[in-house]
């Protein structure tokens, strides 16, 4: 896949998505924090990933775990100092590795100086920061609002929570007879955008690579096309192309056919959205499970129709998980794990890995919410790396925990599977030191799919770039399957369980399979 401008180390980047609350807590106060994850970036480098998203750090009263930023310019004092996250930047630096911070467009707390100015009677320069209506009694359509706690008569527009205000960057076609509707080139929604790229050149100079950007597809109203908010887009590429060209761009926006458009760099393919993402590991029959009663055919029509779109433009990334969706080891188990890995570290765009995932940390069933984690708190639990105190996650007694540890029996640790050959862990490792061999498997690399039918198995692609080519072959399932693709396979390069057999072009795969081959 051709790109256009496009930051190089992204050709070969492999994610690694640290929750800071829940990764290494080094002062013993229960929470995770910076010191603890230059603590561990050997560790993350070990695995063999090369760039790594953090989610927000920024102050915040952790209405929604600090996509609800009450300063953008400061780090939550739990974390650590700015000084202590400039030093993170240098750390992951000095071992050639990258980090993107996670940026909050779409809204801020309630605490946010700007809304506290915007929510006064009397007009000033935050007035026109958010999407307020102009009387109390109007509510905003279909967004959600705030409403009875200000002086300003009016209600406010949500974009997620109801603590969660949403700012003002216009509509795409404002209602005439709605005056408080914004055009996308009024003064508000303009400064709006402007205090974006503030907050933006500020981290940027301080030294990180880049942004995971939250709702990214949100901030223009009334945008149904998303017409306007892909303009608003390029509209920051322009103020990067020019200001910082190096920084790459990621977007949770789960469209890539717009993103892209916009001058993402990369977009997720998410558990929501049209990509059919849910139908390979999070739905009741995953594709990626030993059950083998699941189908691949709706997420490949759609990944082509992205791909073939996006095409010179960006990257489209599949991720292991989120903070956002249930672990994929609550629907996948035991080698199926590393069947799922030797998919998503054989895919074209940068695989991102969410922290645990590869030693297959469990879902926490039942948790009650923190931080308005609700569901997703059992995804969110402290990282497994030994079996001392807490999972060695941290010093403080156990109910000091942000989270609690998952106690269960044989809960997986890094310190069991780094000693383990077979472990998931290594799988992961081995994998990714394959993709880094391969340039037919890196982000660029071309795919054409071989064979991904309708409910069956096995799943087959070829990725390519000019020097070699890799055919792919997958099945999940608990029983031989056969198919033809065309292709035989040469040299083998990577094999879990067993190995294929090839009769008169047919080829035979074994159950529970996953295997990459030159051709
Ligand atoms: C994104 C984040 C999620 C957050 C929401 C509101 O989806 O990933 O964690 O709650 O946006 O900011
Ligand atoms: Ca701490």
């Amino acid at each position: 896949m051709k790109t256009g401008k496009q930051p190089a180390w992204l050709d070969n980047a492999i994610f690694y998505e640290i929750y800071p609350q829940s990764f290494c807590d080094s002062n013993g106060d229960g929470i995770g924090d910076f010191n603890g994850i230059i603590g561990k970036l050997d560790y993350i480098k070990g695995l063999g990933c090369n760039a790594i998203w953090m989610n927000p750090c920024f102050a915040s009263p952790f209405g929604d775990a600090g996509y609800d930023v009450s300063d953008y310019y400061s780090v939550a004092p739990r974390y650590g100092t700015n000084a202590d996250l400039k030093r993170l930047f240098d750390e992951v630096h000095k071992r050639k590795m990258h980090i993107l911070l996670d940026l909050v467009p779409g809204h801020t707390s309630v605490a946010h100086k700007w809304f506290l100015e915007s929510m006064k009677a009397e007009r000033n320069e935050y007035t026109d920061r958010y999407v307020w209506t102009d009387s109390i009694w109007e509510e905003p359509q279909g967004m959600g609002c705030i409403r009875g706690i200000s002086d300003r008569d009016g209600s406010c527009a949500v974009n997620f929570f109801s603590h969660q205000p949403a700012l003002n960057y216009g509509f795409y076609k404002p209602d005439p007879a709605k005056k408080w509707q914004q055009a996308m080139d009024s003064e508000g929604a303009k400064a709006t955008l402007e205090a974006l790229k503030d907050i933006m050149r500020f981290w940027l100079r301080m030294g990180c690579d880049g942004f995971r950007v939250d709702m990214a597809g949100s901030l223009v109203k009334n945008d149904e096309e998303s017409k306007g908010t892909i303009k608003l887009w390029q509209n920051v590429r322009e103020f990067l192309d020019s200001e910082f060209p190096d920084a790459a761009m990621v977007s949770e926006w789960g469209e890539p056919d717009k993103s892209l458009q916009g001058g993402f760099h990369m977009d997720f393919l998410l558990h929501f959205g049209p990509s059919h993402y849910n139908d390979l590991f999070r739905c009741e029959e995953p594709y990626f499970s030993d059950r083998g009663r699941g189908d691949v055919s709706a997420f490949v029509e759609k990944y082509l129709e992205n791909y073939e779109k996006a095409e010179k433009k960006g990257l489209i990334c599949i991720p292991s998980g989120n903070h956002d969706m249930d672990r994929i080891a609550r629907g996948i188990h035991g080698d199926n794990l590393k069947i799922a890995f030797a998919f998503l570290l054989s895919m074209p765009g940068a695989p991102f890995i969410y922290y645990g995932d590869e030693i297959g940390m469990r879902y926490l069933e039942n948790l009650t919410s923190v931080e308005g984690g609700y569901s997703r708190t059992g995804s969110r639990s402290p990282m497994q790396w030994d079996d001392t105190n807490n999972a060695g996650f941290s010093a403080a007694l156990a109910e000091k925990l942000y989270i609690k540890t998952d106690d269960s029996v044989g809960r997986p640790t890094v310190a069991a599977q780094l000693g383990d050959e077979n472990s998931l862990y290594n799988e992961v490792r081995r994998l990714i030191g394959i993709r880094q061999e391969h340039t037919a498997l890196q982000s660029r690399g071309e795919i054409a799919f071989l064979y991904a039918e309708k409910n069956a198995y096995p799943f087959a692609y070829l990725r390519s770039s000019e020097k070699e080519k890799i055919l792919v072959i997958i099945n999940p399932a608990d029983r031989e399957t056969s198919f033809v693709c065309g292709y035989v396979p040469k040299e083998k390069i990577y094999s879990l369980a067993g190995e294929i057999s090839v009769t008169d072009g047919k080829l035979t795969v074994p159950p529970c399979f996953a295997g990459y081959y030159a051709v």
